[in-house]
C-alpha cells in the first residue's frame, strides 16, 4: 500500500499529468486500466513535449514500472508506434507491462467504428475513430481476442473466424464494404506476437504483489467521469469505466487496496464530442478560453467545447469516485476575466436539481444556475502558496471547494510541471 487513484472528474482532458507529475519519483508503478489510444495527454519535461494516447504517463519516468492493465483495449501497430518514437528520443521503454488478459483492437474494429459513426449522421456519438467501442463491444458479447490469444495461433483464427462470421455480413450487406479476410488479420497480428511477448504477463499478480511490498502503486483512468460508460452522458460517453471503480475490475487488485482517489478538474469545463454540456459557451468568453487554454484535443486536434465550472457535475464526480482530493488545474486561464460565473444547480423545466439528473431527458433540458465571482487580473503562474494566490483567486478557490465537498489538495497555475501550488499531500493513507 498505498494504491492510488487518479480520475477526471469533467469530460476529460483535465490535465491528469499535472497530478501525476507532484507525485513524481514517490510512485513505483502507473497503471493504465481502461480505454485505449483514445486518450491524450502531453506531458511537457524541461523542453521536450511528449504527447502520449496509448502509453500510460509513467514511461517518461526512470525507476518507474508502466502497466497496461486488463482493462484496456490496445491497438498493436500503436503501442509499437509509441514505444518507437519514444526510444528515437532516448526514452528506456523496457520495463512496460502489458496484461495478458487486455483486449486487441483489430483492425476491423477500426472499420466498424468509423462506419457505425458515419451510419449514424446526426445522433453519431464523436467517437475519436479508433475503434475502442467496437472492440469493448466483442468483449463483452465474448467475442474478443486477447494479447493470449496471439500467443496459440489455431485460438486465435477460431476466434478471428468466429468474430468476422457476423461481421463481414455487416460490413458488405450493411454498410457496403468489403469483406475482411481472416488470414489478412491473422497474419498482422501474429507478426507482433515475438516482440509483444517478453512484455506480456499477468498484471494482477505483479501489482498486488508491490501493494503487498508497500510500494506506491498509481492507477491512472483514461477518459473521465462523465464519459464513463454507466456514470456518464450515456450514450455520449466512452465504452468502459473510467470513474474510481473501473481501477479495481480493470487491474485486478480488490477495493481494499485503494487508500485515495484523486479528481482532477479544471477550473472550467470542456468536452469533445458530441452530448449535453449545460455550462457550454457559445460566446466571446468561450473563444477565450478556447483559446487562452489552447483547449485542441492531443488525439484528434478537434477544437474542444468550452464552458464555465459546473460544481453538480463535481459533487457527483466526488459521489461516484469517492474522491478523497481534487486536483484543480488551468485556474492562471481564467486571469482576466472580469467576472467568472460557477453552476451551483441545474434548472430543469422549472424545477431546481442539485444533483445530476441521470435521466438523459433531464439533463439535456438542464440549464445553469449560476452564481458570480469576481474575477481577477495579476499574474498567478509564479504562484508556489496558496497566500500567492490574489483574494478573488482565492475566494474563487475556497468556493469551489466548499461546493465541490472535497478538499483541493493542488492548484495548477501553468503548463510546466513546476507551476503548481501544493496544498496537501496526495500520498496518505486511508
Ligand atoms: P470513443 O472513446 O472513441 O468511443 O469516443 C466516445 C466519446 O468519448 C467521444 O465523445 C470522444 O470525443 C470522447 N473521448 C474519448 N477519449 C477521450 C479523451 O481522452 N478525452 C476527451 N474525450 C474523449
Amino acid at each position: 500500500m498505498p494504491g492510488v487513484v487518479l480520475v477526471g472528474a469533467q469530460w476529460g482532458d483535465e490535465g491528469k499529468g499535472k497530478a501525476t507529475d507532484l507525485l513524481g519519483s514517490r510512485v513505483d508503478h502507473v497503471v493504465k486500466f481502461n480505454g485505449g489510444n483514445n486518450a491524450g495527454h502531453t506531458v511537457v519535461i524541461g523542453d521536450e513535449k511528449y504527447a502520449l494516447h496509448l502509453l500510460p504517463s509513467g514511461i517518461l519516468s526512470p525507476g518507474v514500472v508502466p502497466v497496461i492493465a486488463n482493462g484496456v483495449v490496445v491497438d498493436i501497430d500503436v503501442l509499437f508506434e509509441e514505444l518507437d518514437a519514444l526510444e528515437a528520443r532516448g526514452v528506456d521503454v523496457s520495463r512496460l507491462l502489458v496484461s495478458g488478459s487486455a483486449h486487441v483492437i483489430a483492425p476491423y474494429h477500426r472499420t466498424i467504428d468509423k462506419v457505425t459513426e458515419r451510419f449514424l449522421g446526426k445522433r453519431r456519438i464523436g467517437t475519436t475513430g479508433r475503434g475502442i467501442g467496437p472492440a469493448y463491444a466483442d468483449k463483452i458479447s465474448r467475442a474478443g481476442l486477447r494479447m493470449w490469444d496471439l500467443f496459440d495461433e489455431k485460438i486465435l483464427r477460431a476466434k478471428i473466424e468466429g468474430a468476422l462470421d457476423q461481421k463481414n455480413h455487416l460490413l458488405v450487406k450493411v454498410y457496403n464494404r468489403r469483406a475482411v479476410e481472416v488470414d489478412e488479420v491473422v497474419e498482422e497480428l501474429l507478426r507482433h506476437a515475438e516482440r509483444l511477448r517478453p512484455m506480456v504477463t499477468d498484471t494482477s499478480v505483479v501489482l498486488n504483489k508491490a501493494l503487498d511490498e508497500g510500494k506506491n502503486v498509481l492507477f491512472e483512468a483514461g477518459q473521465a467521469t462523465m464519459l464513463d460508460i454507466d456514470h456518464g452522458t450515456y450514450p455520449f460517453v466512452t465504452s468502459s469505466n473510467a470513474t474510481a471503480g473501473g481501477a479495481v475490475t480493470g487491474s485486478g487488485v480488490g477495493p481494499t487496496r485503494i487508500d485515495s482517489v484523486i479528481g482532477v478538474i479544471k477550473a472550467y469545463t470542456t468536452r469533445v464530442g458530441e452530448g449535453p454540456f449545460p455550462t457550454e459557451l457559445f460566446d466571446d468568453k468561450g473563444e477565450f478560453l478556447l483559446k487562452q487554454g489552447g483547449e485542441y484535443g492531443v488525439t484528434t486536434g478537434r477544437a474542444r467545447r468550452c464552458g464555465w465550472y459546473d460544481a453538480v457535475i463535481a459533487r457527483y464526480a466526488a459521489r461516484v469516485n469517492g474522491l478523497t482530493d481534487l486536483v484543480l488545474t488551468k485556474l492562471d486561464i481564467l486571469t482576466g476575466m472580469e467576472k467568472v460565473p460557477v453552476c451551483v444547480a441545474y434548472d430543469v423545466d422549472g424545477v431546481r436539481h442539485d444533483e445530476m439528473p441521470t435521466d438523459q431527458t433531464a439533463f439535456h433540458h438542464a440549464k445553469p444556475i449560476y452564481e458570480e465571482f469576481d474575477g481577477w487580473w495579476e499574474d498567478i503562474s509564479t504562484a508556489r502558496s496558496l497566500a500567492d494566490l490574489p483574494k478573488n483567486a482565492r475566494t474563487y478557490v475556497d468556493a469551489l471547494e466548499q461546493m465541490s465537498g472535497t478538499r483541493i489538495s493542488a492548484i495548477g497555475v501553468g503548463p510546466a510541471r513546476d507551476q503548481i501550488i501544493p496544498v496537501h499531500d496526495l500520498i496518505h493513507p486511508r
